[in-house]
């Protein structure tokens, strides 16, 4: 069934907290979708990255129906979202290192893990226990607008079930979470379309490749850890199988068998192809919903193989979410 398109006048009587969601609200503006988080309810809307599943940081109540939501496990840490340094300084304590990064990549696609303010009142399901926060300030405008109005911080993981795909479009929200969530807010489809970069610092350390390239940070005359292969646990973005399709997956693949859809990067004669032009952040960009639709394509029949993408740059995030996807799913 096509989603409803609804008014945000009915909203009054269509949203019971703690009832089952019967409708998504897709025609919302950000400040009757700050006013919905504020009343606990779950606002998916667009970063520059991928869309995020938002709640008020501050409710453990609000927090819990995200985990619920995704069907997420729930030791997983989400990132909390704020419009600015000032904001993140009131959740997190800031050493020159977390200034500087912050001053070279916020707003954008870059989430850093520091010493959380016990003070600022966040709920310790959106930091699962731990005494570090990730946060981030997106510039997405429809963010930056949502983030201003809510006036408070706003947990966010990507708006997918999780282990699945992650959402670069509304309609990748509304596929995934129908019936769950109250509302989404369309932003059409974002720009990076990887998540964002995860470090933590002391020392500065790679958590997850993302929107932010190593060589980007390497820039500014930093040097960045790779996280060790056998660290403790700390991002799902890290368990072995995420951002999977229902078909298997085969990488690196330099040629293509009967039974198998061409995921392509360059010129090859791909079914779906991540870039004809073999441009990387022309890759970042399609490569979620290029993986729907090979998995579309592939059906339950099917192996999608995926043409090599170099690894520099963003093809590192690339890389990492094709070998994610890739991963045998009972890993
Ligand atoms: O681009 C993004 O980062 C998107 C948008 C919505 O902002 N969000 C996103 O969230 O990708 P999620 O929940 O799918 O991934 C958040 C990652 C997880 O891998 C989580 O474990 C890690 O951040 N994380 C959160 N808090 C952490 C902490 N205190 N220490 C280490 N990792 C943490
Ligand atoms: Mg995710």
């Amino acid at each position: 069934m096509a989603p409803q398109r609804t008014a945000i006048n009915t909203y009054a009587t269509s949203f019971t907290l703690g009832e089952p969601v019967t409708q998504i609200l897709t025609a919302i503006q950000a400040q009757d979708a700050a006013a919905l988080l504020r009343d606990g309810a779950l606002v998916a809307f667009p970063t520059e990255t991928v869309y995020g599943l938002g709640a008020d940081a501050t409710s453990s109540e609000a927090v819990a129906r995200i985990f619920e939501a995704k069907a997420r496990p729930s030791f997983n840490p989400l990132i909390v979202h704020v419009p600015d340094l000032v904001a993140a300084q009131k959740i997190a304590v800031f050493d020159d290192l977390a200034r500087q990064l912050a001053a070279a990549f916020w707003p954008g696609p870059l989430s850093v893990v520091l010493p959380l303010r016990p003070e600022a009142g966040i709920s310790d399901l959106v930091s699962a226990g731990l005494d570090t926060i990730a946060i981030r300030v997106p510039a997405h405008p429809q963010a930056q607008e949502l983030l201003r109005a809510a006036k408070t911080p706003v947990a966010a993981p990507s708006a997918n079930p999780s282990g699945q795909i992650s959402p670069t479009s509304a309609q990748h929200v509304i596929d995934g979470l129908r019936g769950r969530i109250e509302a989404v807010i369309d932003g059409g489809t974002c720009a990076v379309g990887l998540e964002s970069t995860i470090l933590s610092t002391r020392p500065l350390t790679l958590l997850r490749a993302g929107g932010v390239t190593v060589e980007d940070i390497e820039a500014l005359g930093l040097s960045v850890a790779m996280r060790a292969q056998n660290a403790q646990l700390v991002a799902p973005g890290q368990l072995a199988s995420h951002y999977a399709p229902n078909a298997t997956m085969r990488l690196n693949a330099i040629n293509v068998g009967e039974n198998e859809v061409l995921l392509g990067f360059g010129d090859v004669p791909a079914d779906v192809n991540l870039s004809e032009a073999g441009s990387l952040r022309e890759a970042a960009t399609r490569l979620f919903a290029a993986m729907r639709a090979a998995d579309a394509l592939a059906g339950d029949l099917k192996t999608i193989a995926v043409s090599p993408v170099p690894m520099q740059g963003l093809g590192r995030a690339i890389n990492d979410r094709l070998t994610r996807a890739a991963a045998p799913k009972d890993a």
